[in-house]
């Protein structure tokens, strides 16, 4: 076999893996725990399957600290069918839902509210080109739900507090991308849901942290895919769920186990975003964050070069040197390191070495 080549990784999502993770799961791929079958070709029904999918539950809960009265979820669908279950589910004939609009996946997120009923932008922050925070919140008391999501991927803008919502609002968050990067006190949400593809595993399954009230906000008779009571009420085990997408979640969860568990996990992250800011900041302005410091995500690093020719030449060049995935998302342009918890701080270092001779040689 040819050495294995593995990319400096820098994709958006899908995203990398932990290298063990991806070994283990090639490991057991056609001999799972000596079934003389894979995760991938047993009923879902079966022990071996729901060991394995409690064990990924037990380990997340373990991991978040997930209060008992919470249900955890493993959905399909993608986040994106989030956007229209949320307000489905939550949100009451004739009510009306807040959304702090902070990016174009918040701003997905109230489109398609909007499409099946009220909704009000607590704020928009696409005047200063989802650059940042809001500074205030127009809050409706009455609101069915403040939604938010807490790391807008595209525009590199995370949340480090979380929103307050006013008595008796349920507060609801998109964390796909910033899912388990560090601890999260999971009380504070009615309804806290991840895409696994960024940091916990791959595409295909959606996480969904519920606390148990809100199942009464259910209305009768939703589509039985699109109504959370059903999943809650079946496990997750309703029909045939994404069986190989929560095995690998379940991996991911030990893999975090074994970094420290999320503390470990975000003093890594930390160490790896800071890394590139400074080379950012300290680069006279030849690269240009485009993210406001105090809401610069650990997660999605976007910046920007003096001319879009030095950005494609940038991203071509760090291509030859195996630094894939560095093109920032085509609505906003420049450059975007997704640097997601199985990226090393080694990918950085790489990077960010070949940042200051991009610089030397162009700047
Ligand atoms: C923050 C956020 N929310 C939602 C989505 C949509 O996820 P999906 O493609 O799984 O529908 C993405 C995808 O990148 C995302 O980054």
């Amino acid at each position: 076999m040819s050495e294995m080549k593995r990319a400096h990784n820098f994709n958006a999502g899908p995203a990398g893996l932990p290298l063990e993770v991806m070994l283990q799961a090639q490991a057991e791929l056609l001999d799972y725990k000596g079934t003389g079958m894979s995760i991938i070709e047993m009923s879902h029904r079966s022990k071996e399957f729901e060991a394995m999918i409690n064990e990924a539950e037990a380990d997340m809960r373990e991991l978040l600290a997930i209060p008992a009265n919470y249900k955890v979820l493993f959905m399909q669908g993608g986040a994106s069918l989030q956007f229209s279950t949320i307000p489905m589910n939550f949100r009451p004939a004739g009510a009306s839902a807040d959304y702090i609009v902070t990016g174009a996946w918040s701003k997905k997120a109230l489109q398609e509210a909007q499409k099946l009923g009220a909704v009000h932008a607590s704020a928009d922050m696409k005047a200063a080109n989802y650059n940042g925070l809001p500074a205030s919140l127009a809050l409706d008391p009455k609101a069915a739900y403040l939604y938010y999501c807490s790391n807008e991927t595209i525009h590199g803008v995370e949340f480090f507090h979380t929103p307050k919502a006013p008595a008796g609002v349920e507060l609801i968050c998109d964390s796909s991308s910033d899912f388990m990067s560090r601890p999260v006190d999971i009380s504070q949400y009615a309804y806290f849901y991840a895409g696994a593809q960024k940091n916990v595993g791959p595409a295909g399954v959606v996480i969904g942290i519920l606390r148990e009230d809100m199942l009464a906000r259910v209305p009768a008779n939703l589509p039985v895919m699109l109504d959370y009571k059903v999943q809650a009420e079946n496990n997750s085990l309703y029909n045939t769920p994404p069986c190989f997408s929560i095995y690998m979640v379940g991996l991911v969860m030990k893999w975090i186990k074994k970094m420290g568990g999320l503390a470990g996990i975000e003093a890594r992250n930390t160490a790896k975003s800071g890394l590139i800011y400074k080379t950012i900041d300290s680069s006279g302005g030849f690269f240009k964050g485009h993210a406001q410091p105090e809401a610069r995500s650990r997660m999605n690093v976007t910046f920007r070069l003096p001319t879009e020719e030095l950005e494609a030449q940038f991203a071509a060049e760090a291509k030859k040197q195996n630094m894939i995935g560095l093109k920032g998302h085509r609505s906003v342009g420049g450059l975007r390191a997704s640097i997601y918890n199985a990226v090393e701080l080694s990918d950085v270092e790489v990077l960010t070495q070949f940042m200051q001779e991009f610089q030397k040689k162009n700047g």
